[in-house]
């Protein structure tokens, strides 16, 4: 594919435990940046909604709330940048790598990622709002015990992929309203489009 210049278009991971609030920040960042916004559930979601044959295997894993194979997230993503790749002002990946072995792969096969923003709040905050968004989402792992398979897949990964972009990551606690977590992330990302 062709390659992304990240000086002009910036990619930014969104990585937080299920609903510690990357796409409620994410809808925020696109409204002010306008940059092109790729959530990996959304698009695992759209290829169930699609019927493709590799999707059939989809439905099932993401309601044992785990991880779908590596390969198709990222055949799903690079699509879905590779077609953006032209007018994008930048690109928002959320949920994505949620294992170590993710993030070498994107890296290796699409471009490097320029900032990481990594919502941060406990469990229980976590287990709060997806009950909450459980009656409106329509969602089939927005349950009680899919919230906890996604929680234990989530902790299980979580501070490897951390761990391994030390420079790049920026931790922002997400247990505050919803523009207070905003005025942290603006001051993040207004120095990379500056
Ligand atoms: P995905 O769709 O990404 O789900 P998730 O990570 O569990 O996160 P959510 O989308 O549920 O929550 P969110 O963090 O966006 O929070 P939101 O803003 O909605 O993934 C689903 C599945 O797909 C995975 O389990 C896996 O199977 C598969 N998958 C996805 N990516 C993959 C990958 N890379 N590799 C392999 N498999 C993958 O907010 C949640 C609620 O809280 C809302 O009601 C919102 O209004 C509320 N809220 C938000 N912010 C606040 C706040 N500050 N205060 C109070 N309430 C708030």
């Amino acid at each position: 594919m062709a390659p992304i210049d990240t000086s002009k278009k910036p990619i930014v991971w969104v990585l937080g435990g299920p609903g510690s609030g990357k796409g409620t920040q994410c809808d925020k960042i696109v409204a002010k940046y306008g940059f092109t916004h790729l959530s990996t559930g959304d698009l695992l979601r759209a290829e169930v909604k699609s019927g493709s044959e590799r999707a059939k295997c989809l439905t099932a894993i993401m309601e044992r709330g785990e991880l779908v194979p590596n390969e198709i997230v990222l055949d799903l993503l690079k699509e879905a940048i590779l077609a953006r790749a032209e007018e994008s002002k930048g690109f928002l990946i959320d949920g994505y790598p949620r294992e170590k072995s993710q993030g070498i792969a994107f890296e290796e096969n699409i471009a490097p990622v320029s900032v990481i923003i990594y919502f941060e709040a406990s469990s229980e905050t976590l287990t709060q709002r997806l009950l909450g968004r459980a009656a409106s989402s329509g969602r089939a792992d927005d349950n009680e015990e899919t919230i906890k398979l996604r929680l234990k897949t989530f902790l299980d990964n979580n501070d490897l992929v951390l761990a391994q972009y030390p420079d790049k990551l920026r931790r922002i606690n997400a247990e505050r309203p919803v523009d207070e977590i905003f005025a942290e992330v603006q001051s993040i990302l207004d120095p990379l489009v500056a």
